[in-house]
């Protein structure tokens, strides 16, 4: 099956993660294919505004674990890299549909978004720190400036869920709609957005993002740096393998 669906139709390619056996945790071969897709909808004109959507019951468990155990990315051209890359610096509307869980990068790459509709089941994490990990997508430096720093802190240090009310309150979603409508109203908005003068859109983003790529950029690679410096180290293996292994980590011993 395909672990990543992509449609393309009066100007909206949609994106649908597609692992929902694995709770559409993201491999390295499908961060290529979302790679590729922004690729390609950055470049052919009859692309004018990305969707990315899960299902309404999950929207991503985030890196695949068993990915991070075995083959953890090793260089800054590896796929997670890339996609990052490419949805930090998109050029035209992104639009996403967010429902139940988003754990890690199926929360961090929202911040990367520009319009997001969350289902009032949506659950949103940044466990980094229970990983023995720390924060990617820039997130360590868009979170605090878009939460506030001491709920960016509880974000971030403690790594608890937090909920549609909450995500809409700080400006992370646009509007909390019922799970089995998010998709739709997402698909509706992305259609709005295809039918106004591409040249604008793109325009009115880069302004609203003017000074950002540079420092997103060196943001992302100086927790990619320490990201994958600490995936190899013994807190996150311990993690990953007790994940795997269905049991509660223990840190006492790392
Ligand atoms: N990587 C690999 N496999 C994953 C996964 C991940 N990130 N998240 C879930 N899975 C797998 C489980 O191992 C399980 O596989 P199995 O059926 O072969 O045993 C299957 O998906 C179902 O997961 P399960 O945990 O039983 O589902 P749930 O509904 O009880 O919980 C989550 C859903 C998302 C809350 C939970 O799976 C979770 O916390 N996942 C890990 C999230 C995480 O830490 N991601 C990394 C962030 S950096």
């Amino acid at each position: 099956m395909n672990d990543i669906l992509t449609h393309v139709d009066a100007g909206v390619m949609t994106l649908t993660l597609n692992r929902l056996e694995k709770k559409n945790s993201i491999t390295a071969a499908m961060y290529g294919a979302l790679a590729d897709a922004l690729a390609r909808a950055e470049v052919e004109a009859a692309i004018r505004v990305v969707v990315l959507q899960g299902h309404e019951t999950i929207f991503s468990a985030g890196n695949d674990i068993g990915d991070f155990l075995n083959a953890p990315p090793a260089t800054s051209e590896s796929p997670v890299y890339r996609f990052l890359r490419g949805i930090a610096s998109f050029s035209k509307p992104l639009v996403a549909a967010v429902c139940g869980p988003a754990v890690g990068i199926g929360t961090t790459l929202l911040l990367h978004c520009d319009l997001v509709y969350a289902g009032d089941n949506a659950a949103f994490s940044m466990p980094f720190v229970n990983l023995g990990l720390c924060p990617e997508a820039a997130s360590s430096l868009l979170v605090p400036r878009m939460f506030g720093y001491h709920r960016a802190a509880e974000a971030l240090l403690l790594g608890e869920p937090f909920f549609a009310e909450a995500a809409l309150e700080v400006g992370l979603v646009n509007r909390v709609v019922p799970p089995t409508e998010a998709n739709a109203v997402a698909q509706a908005q992305a259609r709005k957005l295809a039918a106004k003068p591409i040249t604008s859109l793109i325009e009115t983003k880069r302004l609203m993002k003017k000074g950002q790529p540079a420092i997103l950029a060196e943001r992302m690679v100086e927790e990619g740096a320490s990201f994958g410096r600490m995936l190899r180290e013994p807190a996150a293996r311990e993690a990953f393998t007790a994940f795997m292994e269905k049991r509660r980590p223990d840190f006492t011993k790392v």
